[in-house]
This record gives C-alpha cells, sequence and structure tokens, in this order.
C-alpha cells in the first residue's frame, strides 16, 4: 500500500521514477541524504546534488531566482526521504508558509511509515524515543494550528492496516483526550500508549492478523493475547515502567461490562485512559475497509456503538467523542 505518498510527494514524473518535492520542504544547512534533481521543463530530471551535502540558504536563494519551485528524488529514495521529514518534522510542520493541509498530510504519511518501521522491528531502541518524537511533534501540531483536526480527517487513511490502524488510534484519541482535558504531559504519555496499543499483534501469526474474514474461535483466542504481548515488549524489552502507558496497552479491549480481555476488569477498575482508547480502537475498526468488509460509515459506527456496546463502554466519553467527530467534521464533509 502506498498510504497519501501522492499527496506529499506531490506529482510523479512522467517516468515514474521521480517524485516531486517543494523547495520549502528543505531545511537550510541540514544534510540531505539522498540526491536531488532538477528538471527542466519537460526534460528528464538531471541530477543537482549528490546526497549528503547540505541545503545552504544560497541554493535556495538560487533556485527562486532561476524560478524553480521544486526539486526531483528518485523513487528509490522514498524511505530516506520519509526519514529526512521526520528528524525536521518539527521544524517542518511549524513552517507556515507551508499551508496546513499539506503539513498534515505530511504529519500523518511520516508517522505512519514511522510505525510501520516500528511494528516491523518491534525490538529497536528507537521504539520509545521515536514515538515520543512523534507524539510531541503532534502535540505541538495540534496546540499550535486550530484547523488541524479537520485536516487530519482529510487525510486520514480508511484502508486497515495495523500501522494506519495505530496512527489512527494514536492521533484520534489525542484528539479525543485533548477535548477530556487532559493534563498536557498525560496527552504525550497517552498519545505514544494509543501509538503503540497493538504492538503485541507483532506476536501473534500474521495469517491471524490478516486473515480476510470473520476469526475462528481458535484464531480469536490467539488474537486476544495481543494486549498481555504488548505489555511484555514493553515491560520485557523496553523496560517501561510508565503505568499509564502500560494500562492503555494491556486494558484497551476491556469492558465495563467485565466481558473484555485479558483481565476481565469491570466498571471503575478501567482507567479513563484505557476508556478513552478503546471508544477510538472500535471507531477506527469499524470505520476502516479491509478486504472482506466494507467501512461503516462514521453514523453506522456510532449507531452501531450505542446499539449494541452502550453498556461496555464509558458513555460520558463516547458522547464526547461523537460530538468531536461530528461537529467538527461538519464544514468538510456534510454526509
Ligand atoms: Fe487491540
Ligand atoms: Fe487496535
Amino acid at each position: 500500500m502506498e498510504e497519501h505518498l501522492n499527496e506529499i510527494d506531490g506529482e510523479m514524473h512522467s517516468s515514474k521514477n521521480f517524485f516531486s518535492v517543494p523547495i520549502s520542504l528543505f531545511q537550510i544547512d541540514k544534510i540531505v541524504d539522498f540526491d536531488l534533481y532538477l528538471r527542466i521543463k519537460d526534460k528528464e530530471p538531471v541530477l543537482y546534488r549528490a546526497k549528503s551535502l547540505p541545503i545552504y540558504e544560497n541554493d535556495i536563494s538560487r533556485l527562486k531566482e532561476r524560478g524553480i519551485e521544486t526539486l526531483y528524488v528518485h523513487s528509490d529514495n522514498k524511505r530516506e526521504y520519509k526519514r529526512y521529514l521526520e528528524t525536521h518534522l518539527k521544524n517542518i510542520l511549524s513552517d507556515k508558509n507551508v499551508p496546513v493541509q499539506k503539513r498534515t498530510d505530511i504529519l500523518y504519511t511520516v508517522t505512519t511509515q514511522a510505525v510501520k518501521e516500528m511494528l516491523e522491528d518491534t525490538r529497536s531502541g528507537e521504539l520509545l524515543p521515536r514515538s515520543r518524537n512523534l507524539v510531541e511533534t503532534t502535540l505541538d501540531f495540534i496546540f499550535h494550528e486550530p484547523t488541524a483536526f479537520q485536516c487530519m480527517l482529510k487525510v486520514t487513511n480508511f484502508d486497515y492496516y495495523t500501522h494506519t490502524h495505530s496512527v489512527n488510534v494514536g492521533i484520534f484519541s489525542v484528539f479525543l483526550a485533548k477535548e477530556i482535558n487532559f493534563l498536557e504531559e498525560e496527552l504525550l504519555r497517552f498519545g505514544m500508549a494509543s501509538l503503540l496499543h497493538d504492538i503485541g499483534k507483532c506476536r501473534v501469526d500474521p495469517k491471524i492478523v490478516n486473515f480476510p474474514g470473520k476469526l475462528s474461535e481458535e484464531q480469536f483466542e490467539q488474537m486476544k493475547k495481543h494486549p498481555e504481548y504488548g505489555y511484555e515488549i514493553l515491560t520485557q524489552e523496553h523496560g517501561l515502567k510508565d503505568t499509564l502507558q502500560l494500562d492503555v496497552v494491556r486494558h484497551h479491549h476491556e469492558k465495563l461490562t467485565g466481558n473484555g480481555y485479558p483481565d476481565k476488569l469491570r466498571g471503575n477498575e478501567i482507567s479513563i485512559y484505557a476508556r478513552v482508547s478503546a471508544i477510538v480502537d472500535i471507531f477506527d475498526a469499524l470505520t476502516t475497509r479491509r478486504s472482506y468488509k466494507n467501512a461503516f460509515s462514521s453514523f453506522d459506527a456510532f449507531k452501531l456503538m450505542k446499539d449494541k456496546m452502550s453498556d461496555e463502554l464509558d458513555q460520558e466519553i463516547f458522547k464526547k467523542f461523537v460530538l468531536l467527530m461530528s461537529v467538527k467534521k461538519q464544514p468538510f464533509s456534510p454526509s
């Protein structure tokens, strides 16, 4: 899947081997770890700058003098390009010269790619610092950009993959937690946990995780182990001790009725953090498309959650989530 690549990469060159990058995204004096190409009129792109060299202010001014606003990157370097964006994400997102929708798109795409890599290698020592950086940057962005929420709704991926689901739950949990007035330091910890809430799925057989249909009872029993696996990965492999974060990872499938898993917690035994992520988690699972099922509309997802899950989910939080998703979505998506 190539999630949102086209939006942030700009137009693909006709040869399909290059994608365009606005020069405004390049950070002055910072090393660029991939070759940059220039394209004059309809000609094939030519090498402008070999990798491992920084871009200087002079370079940008000269390009602008020549009326050049775009450079090109070979599609083989897409990964390095996204890593470059991730490294400089905070600066890029605070650049008011880049439209807020574009910045939101970059944030979503970079986060999605990063989480994909993190889930592919959950032992990496970068796991926690990288997710902390992503969530800190996201929080900074949403606190400074009043339209970030609406912009985010426009770029969210509605095809279900564990990494896109993780990002959707991570981002929308943070928006909801902000509405509920979580403290700022709680938002950071909670956001990281939401981003990593399904990390335990990497220990479940991929055939089950990606099974194109309803799981058999036996398969579901395997799948139900992912919150405990996630807890183990974070405590044993990463030495995580933060109780809020561990609670979200372990308890996002608990239900107020006591019918959830893995600990069958009930009522007040379930923290507000786990309650928030449970709601966002279910909503995203319903409103995304899989090979064997269509996506529910937001309206139908909320209706199902209200009709069938009202005793399982915290109703106060649920109402706030419905309000958040419906009121703010209206100007952009009247449906
Ligand atoms: Fe889960
Ligand atoms: Fe989930």
